[in-house]
């Protein structure tokens, strides 16, 4: 089968979804499936050829792109295959399209992990990995997300949310509206944006004004969410289909920080691990009860979502009552969270074998 392996993209987390994407070429069973590196520029251009495959060659980004060959999908439907550009001059033969039986979308945050690809894949009846239109698109909006969460009983952190448009026009309103429904400290998001970027804490109404400030440079709706008192990180992973769900092993990422800022997350960890925070716990130090809880609650967010194939749910839990609040999913996690299907007994191998499996579901 031909497995086209999408990575880079237009997101904030360009870097680590190419990360994510060459750690899946490395550890898809290459006796079973021809791999079909893809590769997004930043700009949205599409790439493909052998010297994709290999980490070095993205230190030059002129010369890699120029080695490469730009291709595009055509959506129409049942036409599955990568076409390439003409290349010019008048004598040179044009490459025949590459058939498509399944596409592996490694792309974290918007164009990629919020069902605006997975729509295309739909268009173009491609089988692909990983969640549908609906779940990529709720799990990617963080205000969309918590709506639903509690409608269905999930626990969350109290929330209130605007536009920036009503907050340019009558700020204090605003500012007003969040204090009397939260109280401080409080973190402030963009709804759509990945990786921890315009998202700051407030501890009172003059930081709270500046995360605004921060925050409306990045997104049109903003979310004000009552901060957990140091929380306890704790990650669940989910893979599955339909009403065949199982969740892995917790870690707790270690971070010393207030909380995981852009630079933890990606910059600062080893060249080789998807996530920067490779400082982990696995699994969790948690009692056998509150484990069960989380998984169970991990599976439910799947579900309430309508997710396939795996997703990472993100918890916070409060030290002192040990509460339980669901803080985020990630439907495309980094590294395809491999590393928390290890200890069960599941290789990245299988793990990949099994998400192609769930894409012709
Ligand atoms: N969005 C990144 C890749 C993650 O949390 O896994
Ligand atoms: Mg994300």
């Amino acid at each position: 089968k031909n497995v086209l392996v999408m990575f880079g993209g237009k997101s904030v987390e360009h870097e680590v979804s190419v990360i994510t994407g060459l750690q899946v070429v490395e550890n898809i069973d290459k006796n079973k499936y021809n791999v079909i590196p893809l590769f997004i520029t930043k700009n949205g251009e599409w790439y493909s050829g052998e010297v994709l495959l290999d980490i070095k060659n993205y230190k030059n980004m002129d010369d890699l792109l120029s080695r490469a060959k730009k291709v595009y999908i055509e959506p129409v439907p049942n036409k599955p295959y990568i076409q390439f550009y003409p290349e010019k001059g008048l004598f040179k033969k044009a490459p025949e399209p590459i058939k498509i039986d399944v596409v592996f979308p490694a792309l974290h945050g918007s164009h990629g992990e919020d069902g605006t690809m997975q729509g295309m894949f739909e268009l173009c009846n491609i089988p692909y990995v990983g969640s549908g239109v609906l779940g990529s698109a709720v799990g990617m909006d963080k205000i969309i997300m918590k709506d639903i969460f509690k409608a269905n009983g999930i626990p969350i952190v109290n929330y209130k949310w605007f536009l920036r448009s009503n907050y340019i026009n009558n700020s204090s309103e605003v500012i007003e509206d969040i204090e009397r429904n939260l109280s401080y400290p409080m973190f402030v998001k963009p709804a759509n944006l990945g990786s921890s970027i315009g998202i700051t804490r407030a501890k009172n109404r003059e930081e709270l004004i500046n995360s605004i400030e921060i925050a409306i440079n990045y997104d049109r709706r903003i979310i004000v969410e009552e901060a957990v008192e140091n929380p306890m990180e704790i990650n669940c992973s989910v893979i599955g289909f339909d009403e065949d769900y199982r969740a892995s092993v917790l870690e707790q990422p270690i971070s010393w920080q207030e909380f995981l800022s852009f630079e933890d997350k990606y910059l600062s960890g080893s060249k080789n691990s998807g996530m920067k925070s490779a400082a982990r716990r696995i699994p969790a130090p948690l009692p056998d009860d509150k484990t069960k809880e989380i998984r169970d609650l991990a599976v439910k967010v799947f579900k309430v979502l309508d997710c396939s194939g795996i997703s990472r749910i993100d918890f916070l839990v409060e030290p002192e009552s040990m509460k339980v609040y669901v803080n985020e999913i990630n439907t495309m996690p980094g590294s395809i969270s491999f590393y928390l299907w290890e200890p069960t007994g599941v290789s990245f191998k299988e793990l990949i074998d099994k998400l192609i499996y769930f894409a012709f579901e």
